[in-house]
């Protein structure tokens, strides 16, 4: 049962805190959603625009289906550009010198950092690398690449220019990266050589050379990659960093890169490069120019897409836009963290996903932050490795993922206990419903029972926070993400979307539109108004089911549609199922989530050979493989049930929630009447694995 005890934020954090008081949330919120124009109008002024917005035109919308296409528009009018909110402002108040990121590499001995001035001419310095190469405002620029330096660089050239930038998660496989640059359509991809993480060499140019001939056979070229050296300059045979290739890493060149006796390999993995298409970033970026003036963008144009799993199983590209992301992304980032000027902030995600984008790059450069960019894993190269680096670099506020404390927790206090942790004052959790087991262990034994825990709802669609606590403000319930943030109202709705009001659990939605939120799917409108807002007219729908307790403190409980969460990575059982159904052996496939201790839900497949093909050890380990490679690893299931035949109703529909009881054991099946064969279930029970 969830814990009930309150906790107060430490009154000295909340003294000195942007938001101080759980009355000064609430005087806030009430006016974000009474008077947003002026609300978000007087925080829009502490950023540049180049031109401006008016009153009446400050933000307008529609979420009813009924009444037309759905649309949001933030600041109709205005114009600016990112980058230069980022980094030329910052540089003119005086930061210039200041540390955007440190950088911190899988092997600790790798090291380096940026300032604002630097990161702001190297980030011109591959805008006019993008301009050379004919990409325009409006090209699709895709990036698979580690998290190094020139990542946030990337982004950051982007908007320069007005590129619209397409993460791919360097984890992704060469399907995977393939399927999403063909349905933006990229111009042009970024990636490294390869990264280590932890003790796993990953070889990504090759990754995208499959992906490249895969988007090539469907009819799409991407006219240029460029390639980051970032290996090569690990395991450099001098012991340190080749100055030509790692210009952008060695920043104000006071950090050491010396892999050479440190990083696990010896030699440079050979990669191919195609004359036609393929660049070294060091040959392009050593003739670039370190100036480049700023495309002046409009409120509504694209920032970027990022896809994300769909129930369909075709991934979705999110899309958010200029103003209303800008805005929203630095007013999160400002009182969910309570970041102070000379605070150092570690987000631990990497860019690949929404909270890398927002909350490594865009929030705390929009803040003029400093912050840590690790590349490397927990686990690496001991199993203190996240402790290290709080203690190492003073980290004031640290944000991460339960599955990331699930796993840290089993090796005991001990381990945290070694290191200086005194600076934290906020912690973060991000991804999905955080056990107040591990809320405990964070609070107390990370925290030392005071810092603030922000247990930050929101998705890759949001674009920011949308349900967190506010560190000085909001005394904290294990567990709960609390109450909405500015501009955020959320409601929960029954099966026959009746509002609930009061205590009570049902869907969780949102009324109205706030400034970071996503405005399409890209290239696909139909299915965004679809997916969104058709269930419930009037209502974004999240896809999650929350509950509201007695005091209006929101849990979220998790996906309530065929998503399934796996160590805060969301995937679709469809994606999952056609990846299975493609073996040659296997005649269906049946995808549920299983609770799991660290990873918070695991997949659990059950699996219909084909006739006269065998269930074997074989054939689960090949599936687990073809998963991994189709998908990524991150996706590998846990659990490869034999299903001579699947719980169907009459009309053929998966009981999707009679395989999930099945997968935890537990015969409270409920009503299977409906099902044609009832069999099937005793059937299965008694096909499940014991060892599980
Ligand atoms: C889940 C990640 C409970 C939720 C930012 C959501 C959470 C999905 C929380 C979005 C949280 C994320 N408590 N559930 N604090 N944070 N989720 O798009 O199911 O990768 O819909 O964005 O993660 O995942 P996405």
């Amino acid at each position: 049962m969830a814990e009930t005890k309150l906790y107060l934020p430490d009154p000295e954090l909340a003294a000195g805190a942007h938001c101080s008081s759980l009355q000064q949330y609430k005087a806030m919120h009430e006016r974000s959603l009474k008077h947003p124009e002026q609300f978000w109008g007087e925080i829009a002024k502490e950023f540049y625009w180049e031109t401006h917005t008016t009153e009446d035109k400050f933000f307008s919308y529609n979420f009813d289906i009924n009444e037309g296409d759905i649309f949001i528009k933030w600041m109709d009018g205005a114009s600016t550009n990112l980058s230069f909110n980022l980094l030329d402002k910052n540089v003119k108040n005086g930061k210039g010198d200041q540390i955007a990121f440190y950088w911190e590499g899988n092997d600790p001995d790798d090291y380096s950092r940026l300032t604002y001035r630097k990161l702001l001419e190297e980030t011109c310095r591959f805008a006019n690398v993008l301009k050379s190469k004919g990409v325009q405002k409006g090209d699709r620029v895709a990036v698979y690449m580690p998290m190094i330096l020139e990542l946030p660089i990337v982004l950051l050239a982007c908007t320069r220019i007005g590129a619209v930038h397409s993460v791919v998660f360097a984890g992704y496989s060469a399907d995977s990266l393939a399927e999403r640059i063909l349905d933006s359509k990229a111009k042009l991809l970024v990636t490294a050589d390869g990264v280590w993480r932890g003790e796993k060499l990953l070889l990504l140019k090759n990754i995208c050379d499959d992906a490249l001939a895969r988007v090539k056979s469907h009819g799409h070229e991407v006219e240029c990659c460029v390639v980051v050296a970032h290996l090569r300059r690990l395991i450099s045979p001098h012991g340190k960093a080749n100055s030509g290739t790692g210009r952008a890493t060695n920043g104000t060149s006071n950090g050491k890169s010396n892999g050479a006796d440190s990083a696990p390999a010896s030699v440079a993995p050979h990669v191919d490069m195609d004359d036609d298409r393929d660049v070294w970033w060091h040959d392009e970026m050593e003739e670039a120019e370190p100036s480049c003036y700023p495309v002046w963008m409009s409120a509504e144009d694209p920032l970027f897409i990022l896809y994300t799993s769909g129930s369909t199983g075709k991934p979705k590209g999110v899309l958010h836009t200029t103003a209303g992301y800008l805005i929203y992304a630095a007013t999160t980032f400002k009182y969910v963290f309570d970041y102070h000027p000379g605070d150092v902030y570690w987000c631990t995600a990497d860019i690949g996903w929404i909270t890398g984008h927002t909350y490594v790059v865009y929030g705390p450069l929009a803040n003029g932050a400093t912050s840590v960019l690790f590349e490397g894993t927990p686990f690496y190269p001991t199993n203190d490795r996240y402790w290290s680096v709080i203690d190492r670099y003073k980290v004031n506020q640290f944000y991460t993922a339960p599955t990331a404390i699930r796993s840290l927790m089993k090796f005991g206090d001990e381990l945290v206990k070694k290191y200086d942790l005194s600076t934290l004052k906020v912690l973060g959790s991000v991804g999905e419903p955080i056990n107040p087991e591990a809320w405990l262990w964070f609070y107390n034994v990370v925290g030392h029972g005071k810092c603030s825990i922000s247990d930050t709802f929101w998705q890759t669609e949001t674009g920011g926070h949308v349900i967190t606590p506010l560190p000085g403000a909001t005394p904290m319930k294990p567990g709960s993400a609390t109450f909405p943030f500015f501009g955020v109202q959320a409601e929960l709705l029954d099966e026959e979307g009746h509002l609930i009001e009061g205590e009570g659990e049902g869907f969780l939605v949102f009324r109205r539109p706030w400034p970071g939120m996503m405005r399409t799917l890209y290239g696909n409108h139909e299915r965004f108004q679809s997916t969104y807002f058709e269930r419930f007219r009037g209502f974004y729908c999240t896809g999650d089911g929350a509950r509201r307790d007695k005091d209006g403190y929101l849990w979220v409980t998790g996906r309530i549609d065929d998503m399934l969460n796996v160590s805060g990575h969301l995937m679709s059982t469809a994606e999952v199922e056609s990846v299975l159904t493609e073996h040659p052996s296997v005649a269906e496939a049946a995808v549920v989530s299983k609770p799991h201790p660290v990873k918070g839900q695991c997949l659990y497949c059950f699996v219909t050979p084909n006739q006269g093909k065998n269930f074997d050890k074989k054939l689960q380990d090949e599936l687990k493989v073809k998963v991994r490679e189709k998908i990524g690893p991150f996706a590998q299931p846990d659990v490869i049930q034999h299903a001579p035949g699947l719980p169907k109703t009459r009309s053929g529909k998966i009981m999707r929630r009679v395989l999930r009881k099945i997968a935890v054991g537990d015969r409270n099946v409920g009503d299977v009447s409906t099902l044609a064969d009832e069999g099937v279930v005793e059937l299965l029970f008694s096909l499940r694995p014991q060892n599980i």
